[in-house]
């Protein structure tokens, strides 16, 4: 007999009360694996799920994939039978709530691409069962969670908040952040009915405070207004920094002095344009559903725009400073620090690194580039290069005419660095505490 979705809610709170409800991760990657560790280290007995076959044997063998991520607490909780990854997808039967991390990029035209979300709900469709929580975490435009998800998980007359609970959740991850991570950031929750709000803040509220929201829908754009507003302020900033040189201003200084006002001003900073797969992306996804609406988002597509252009300008600051010193672009030998979208990661999706270093190739020069997180460049969808990370010594520096500092890690000694190139072109700020060879650094 059919349980009635009141009984169904009670046995599943009880079970994530007292930590026996198995959640199941699809999607084992920069959002999936932590949010992996954080439930083993709840307590609940956890089973991932992806479709890369290396990833899984990896985590079998007790071997990260993800520098920053250290997996030992699974290795751990897999030696205990309360962790395991898998590619068998029929174990998600077993699962008592499921929360779906697979990536949501765009195609070439910038739509969203949801064929990872609809092969993950059609895989799902054919396991879900009675009683089960269903949490999508990817990011995407509002109504993907109803529109999209619900359907196809509604399938043999199943329903949403009849049968199964489902919610939308927005992952807030900032990798390689060592001050907040998932225990430390309120969690947002939407639901489809009430009861769906009401099992899934119950399964969050076991790593961090929940912020409840009165539909998937509001959770959905919760989370774009939050990328939009990093995207459109980094273009501001980005504006600002061409500007600020044209008038002789240091762009940085003036962003530290406004930092200083304790209301109505969050400081943002420049570079050498947007990476990641989120930033440079997620914006998109609400243009795109706002097309439904005959809506224009201009905001979205002038930063958009001036971020996109931040690599030209400084494969052009790097061609002046190099006129400067009787040199021309074509033929000088540059050597780019850092091919990661931001510090401290190995994560070079959608790094402006590629595309400063495709504008310096197609202008003549010979490129070389030296990333402790990334130790080598694979082709992709976009880029085609095939290159290795160069290790750095005082002669590979005194032999180039100059470094473009794209990322600034940590790992780099930047005084060292400054001291043995002959000029340095600086998009990060990375060499602002540095007194001596001011005269050969180039802030872009
Ligand atoms: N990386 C971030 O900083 C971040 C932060 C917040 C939100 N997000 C969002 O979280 C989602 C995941 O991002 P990510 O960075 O973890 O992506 P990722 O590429 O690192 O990981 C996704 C994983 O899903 C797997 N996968 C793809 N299709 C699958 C399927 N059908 N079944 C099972 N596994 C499948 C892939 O093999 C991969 O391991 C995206 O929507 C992204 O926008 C990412």
């Amino acid at each position: 007999m059919e349980e009635h979705i009141d009984n169904l809610k009670e046995k599943l709170l009880a079970k994530i009360e007292n930590r026996t409800a198995v959640v199941a991760i699809i999607g084992l990657g920069y959002v999936g694996l932590p949010l992996a560790i954080h439930f083993v280290g709840k307590g609940f007995p956890v089973v991932g799920f992806d479709l890369d076959g290396n990833k899984i044997d990896k985590l079998h063998r007790g071997t990260s994939y993800i520098k920053h991520v250290s997996i030992e607490p699974l290795t751990k909780a897999m030696s205990e039978a309360r962790f395991d990854a898998t590619e068998d997808f029929s174990r998600l039967a077993a699962a008592d709530c499921i929360v779906i991390c697979v990536p949501t990029p765009l195609t070439e035209t910038l739509d969203p691409d949801l064929k990872y979300l609809i092969q993950t709900a059609d895989t799902a469709a054919a396991h879900v069962r009675q009683g089960q929580l269903i949490v999508l975490e990817s990011t995407t435009y509002p109504g993907t969670t109803e529109e999209l998800l619900l359907p196809r998980l509604a399938v043999d007359g199943r329903r949403a908040g009849r049968d199964f609970f489902l919610a939308f959740s927005p992952e807030r991850e900032d990798p390689g952040n060592t001050k907040f991570n998932a225990g430390n950031t309120p969690k947002i929750v939407g639901g489809v009915t009430p009861n769906c709000l009401e099992a899934a803040s119950e399964l969050y509220s076991t790593i961090t405070r929940v912020v409840p929201v009165s539909t998937t829908r509001a959770a959905e754009l919760t989370k774009l207004l939050e990328n939009t507003f990093r995207s459109v302020n980094i273009a501001l900033v980005n504006e600002l920094k061409v500007l600020a040189h044209k008038m002789g201003i240091d762009i940085f200084e003036v962003i530290e002095a406004a930092a200083t006002k304790p209301f109505g001003y969050t400081p943002f900073y420049p570079g050498p344009g947007l990476g990641g797969h989120c930033i440079p992306i997620d914006p998109f996804y609400l243009s795109w559903k706002a097309r439904e609406y005959d809506f224009a988002t201009r905001f979205i597509q002038l930063a958009g725009e001036i971020n996109v252009s931040m690599p030209t300008y400084v494969v052009q600051r790097t061609q002046e400073a190099l006129n400067n010193r009787q040199l021309s672009l074509k033929g000088s030998s540059l050597l780019i620090l850092g091919m990661a979208y931001k510090k401290n990661v190995d994560d070079d999706r959608e790094s402006p690194g590629y595309v400063v270093m495709k504008m310096l190739i197609d202008a003549g020069a010979a490129v070389m580039y030296n990333d402790p997180w990334i130790p080598n460049l694979k082709p992709t969808r976009k880029h085609n290069f095939t290159m290795e990370s160069i290790p750095l010594s005082a002669q590979l520096l005194a032999s180039i005419d100059a470094v473009i500092i794209i990322t600034d890690h940590d790992d780099y000694d930047y005084k060292w660095i400054v001291q043995q190139a002959p000029l340095v072109i600086d998009t990060r700020n990375a060499t602002r505490n540095l007194t001596n060879n001011r005269e050969k650094i180039i802030k872009a």
